[in-house]
């Protein structure tokens, strides 16, 4: 399994991180088996899993819930949880006990919280007390509602100041590594390059450590249309359906189940049933 120093030694040596969400069992296994260096168990899990409208209704015990399936899916990949909505705002106290809990009982590797200001305090707590912990800055799902919907971060000359700002702070506070969301390409360009720690791109073009998407946009599955930062490789879906569909049928057009799929019994046994 990689870690953190491995990570460090891939921006340095030039070689892209490869990183994909995961939910759950088999979505892990998959995401291990096909090789993805870094899995986030991210709280879009809200969204493309549960349905919900955003990430706000995420709770701690979702995170643990699936967390504890994909670590049992991909026990030789190194996992990053999303810590979900007001989880490491109330009190460090209430952070702190909400990061043990994430940690001892799901088996995450690392947390990732979004923002900066306070967030920052967040950051060096968690790391002294010795939990890797990932940054995120640019689009930040969870505030949503204070950026006013699911834009671009860092267009002008004083957001993109406060976001090289931000995230060398973010790296002086101990992070491990920084997920950029929506970010133009110059500046998470130039962002990647002042800083030590991997940064992780998503929508912030490809000049930066790695990349990270949502693995049901990578695949299609589950989901209509996928933002413009997005490559789906495969279109699940349509296999899905077709392959639902013709089951469907084959039920009520009494084609399934095949004697190859059915259980027989000894002639003799059924003479000594039924006479
Ligand atoms: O929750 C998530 O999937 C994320 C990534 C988009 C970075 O935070
Ligand atoms: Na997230």
């Amino acid at each position: 399994m990689k870690t953190t120093s491995d990570f460090l030694k891939m921006k340095k040596n030039k070689e892209k991180i490869a990183m994909l969400t995961a939910y759950d069992y088999p979505s892990a296994k998959l995401a291990e088996e096909a090789g993805v260096d870094m899995i986030l168990v991210g709280d879009s899990l809200g969204m493309v899993v549960l349905g919900y409208e955003s990430t706000v209704p995420v709770t701690v015990d979702d995170m643990i819930h699936h967390t504890k399936a994909v670590k049992r899916g991909a026990p030789s990949t190194f996992v990053v949880t999303d810590m979900p909505f007001m989880s490491y705002h109330l009190s460090m106290e209430n952070t702190l006990t909400n990061a043990k809990r994430i940690v001892q009982e799901s088996g995450a590797h690392a947390l990732k919280v979004e923002g900066g200001g306070e967030v920052f305090h967040v950051i060096s707590s968690l790391t002294s007390a010795g939990i890797p912990v990932v940054a995120h800055l640019g689009l930040t799902p969870q505030s949503v509602g204070v950026l006013g919907g699911y834009k671009v971060q860092g267009k002008d000359v004083e957001s993109a100041k406060k976001m090289i700002q931000d995230a060398r702070t973010a790296e002086e506070a101990g992070a491990m590594a920084l997920v950029l969301e929506c970010v133009p390409m110059q500046l998470a360009k130039d962002i990647a390059a002042q800083l030590s720690i991997p940064v992780i791109g998503i929508g912030a073009g490809i000049d930066v450590d790695g990349q990270v998407l949502v693995y049901h946009d990578v695949v299609k599955y589950g989901v209509d249309r996928v933002p413009k930062f997005v490559q789906s490789y495969v279109d699940s879906q349509v296999l899905m359906k077709d392959g639902l569909q013709q089951y469907v049928h084959e039920v009520k057009e009494n084609i399934f189940p095949k004697p190859e799929h059915s259980f027989t019994m000894k002639e003799e046994t059924l003479h000594r049933l039924y006479g």
